[in-house]
């Protein structure tokens, strides 16, 4: 892990109230999943290039029409506000200091409208398909009208994933930062929490409706196998993001780290895809745009940075991860993401037969 991210990890833990880091920390079931989120990216080695003229690196990425510093991408998470006063409006304006795109949790602690007047940078936002269709199509409809770029759709969330360790703890969510995109499309009276709760019969059909009622590039959050991600881009979506949720959805998921070959293999090309879970630093980055990923999208780290320095913490852990990249690219003989591919990179695991 990067130092100043473990810098900001530990001033964090010290500071937070244990039920909040307690939520922003677990995952589902034992844990095994986002236990081993880390671990799966230092299995790979890498395989540096010699004797390439490595002066002048460039991390500019392009992404559907964004254009960012670095590959390194702010994750959707929910309820920034419990880890600063200024919830998303500091992320939002800490990540485009550094240049970075950033993804708006469906379940933030600041509206909309709000965040995108905060933000200095591109953002997209993150829609779950909710019980009450027509609140979802609310919701993108005013992202688009705020400036969003694109939707990121979530898809591995059927119904929420057990947490154990904050089973029957209450995170104390004051109830105007709760659900606070929801409140002004709900009949007075109506219960926000089961409206707004996933729909577990949802489809591969929600993609296009969700794009038409947007306007906007629809990307698919959650996808571990190479055949969904196909049929994914098949109904339409604009990009994949190979996850398992940091590990808070369906305990023993494969590591995005071993999934990200077989869906980029699969999807050939056609769009983008971007990948997270235990990125804590330059080298998980650069394994992940080696084996074809085009971005890699970072979470708890920055909640961490929240917690420990506001927006500015979110700005210096961004620059940090991108200066990270911009060393490691170069010693492996690189100058662009661009020049990357599957070359650079061996799996341990490879050697003995283990992976296919
Ligand atoms: C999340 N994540 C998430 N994802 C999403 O699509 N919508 C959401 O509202 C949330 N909320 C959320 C809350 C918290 C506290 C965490 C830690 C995570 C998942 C997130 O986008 C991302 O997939 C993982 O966090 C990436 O893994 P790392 O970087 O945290 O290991």
């Amino acid at each position: 892990m990067h130092a100043l991210l473990a810098q900001h990890e530990e001033t964090a833990r010290a500071s937070l109230e244990p039920a909040v880091l307690g939520y922003y920390a677990a995952g589902s079931g034992q844990e095994v999943t986002a236990g081993e989120a880390e671990a799966a990216w230092l299995e790979y080695r890498l395989r540096p290039r010699v004797l390439h003229d490595v002066s002048t690196v460039d991390l500019t990425t392009e992404l559907l029409g964004a254009r960012a510093a670095s590959p390194f991408v702010v994750a959707p998470m929910a309820f920034h506000a419990l880890a600063h006063p200024d919830g998303e409006c500091a992320t939002f304006a800490g990540a485009g200091a550094a240049g970075a795109l950033g993804v708006l949790s469906t379940r933030s602690s600041r509206r909309i409208e709000d965040v995108a007047a905060a933000a200095t940078g591109p953002w997209w936002f993150q829609a779950y398909g909710m019980r009450d269709r027509e609140l979802t199509l609310a919701l993108v409809r005013r992202a688009a009208a705020a400036g969003a770029g694109a939707v990121v759709l979530t898809v591995d969330t059927p119904y929420v994933g057990r947490k154990g360790r904050v089973d029957g703890v209450r995170i104390s969510v004051p109830d105007d930062q709760y659900l606070v995109n929801l409140a002004q499309h709900l009949v007075p009276g109506s219960i926000a929490r089961e409206a707004a709760e996933q729909d577990p019969s949802m489809t591969t059909d929600v993609i296009a409706e969700l794009a038409e009622a947007s306007g906007l590039p629809v990307l698919v959050k959650g996808v571990l196998r190479g055949d969904e991600a196909l049929r994914c881009v098949e109904a339409g979506a604009a990009g994949v993001i190979v996850s398992n949720h940091g590990g808070r959805q369906l305990d023993r998921a494969v590591p995005s780290a071993l999934a990200l070959p077989e869906v980029v293999a699969a999807v050939g090309g056609r769009v983008p895809v971007l990948v997270d879970g235990g990125i804590r630093g330059g080298t998980d980055a650069l394994v992940a745009l080696a084996l074809g990923a085009d971005a890699v999208l970072v979470g708890r780290p920055l909640l961490w940075a929240l917690a420990a320095g506001g927006a500015e913490a979110v700005t210096a852990a961004l620059e940090a991860l991108a200066a990270d990249l911009a060393h490691v690219l170069a010693v492996a003989g690189a100058t662009r993401p661009a020049e990357l591919d599957p070359s650079m990179v061996l799996h341990l695991g490879a050697r003995t037969g283990l992976l296919r």
